[in-house]
């Protein structure tokens, strides 16, 4: 079966619906979202259409502040550079599963370079 682009708003939350799943049940990224941050989903995945939505589709009402959060939480428990592999890792392979086309590329382009600059502003490298 062909694989549809991430075009729409509607493949937009399918993806972060999907990946946040797998998040939750992730050995090393869990416990970050789960017992770190105590995250509230029904606020969380929201704020991620919204964030996606902007980025790959130019549409939307992101206003956030995406260092600010991982700061926080870096203070708690450290995010080591291995941590945003594993976090990519996942991702990709979310994108990959449900998704292809320029859009499911893009997304995958756009995660990687924000996992860098996330990175380097908290562990220098
Ligand atoms: C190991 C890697 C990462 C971990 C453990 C992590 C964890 C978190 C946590 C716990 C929050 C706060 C959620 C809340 O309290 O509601 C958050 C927010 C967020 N994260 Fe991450 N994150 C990671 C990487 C990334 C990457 C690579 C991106 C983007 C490509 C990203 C994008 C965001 C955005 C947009 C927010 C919401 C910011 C806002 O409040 O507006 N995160 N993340």
């Amino acid at each position: 079966m062909t694989k549809r682009d991430i075009s729409d708003r509607q493949a937009v939350e399918l993806l972060v619906n999907t990946f946040y799943e797998q998040v939750q049940k992730h050995d090393v990224l869990g416990p970050f979202f789960n017992e770190v941050a105590h995250v509230n989903w029904s606020a969380h995945l929201p704020k991620m259409y919204d964030f996606w939505e902007f980025i790959l589709l130019g549409t939307g009402s992101y206003k956030g502040n995406v260092s600010s959060p991982h700061v926080a939480l870096h203070a708690k428990k450290n995010l080591q550079p291995s941590d945003f592999d594993a976090w990519i890792f996942l991702f990709n392979q979310t994108v990959d599963a449900h998704f292809e086309g320029p859009k499911a590329e893009e997304i995958k382009q756009r995660a990687s370079s924000i996992a860098g600059v996330l990175n380097y502003k908290l562990n220098g490298v």
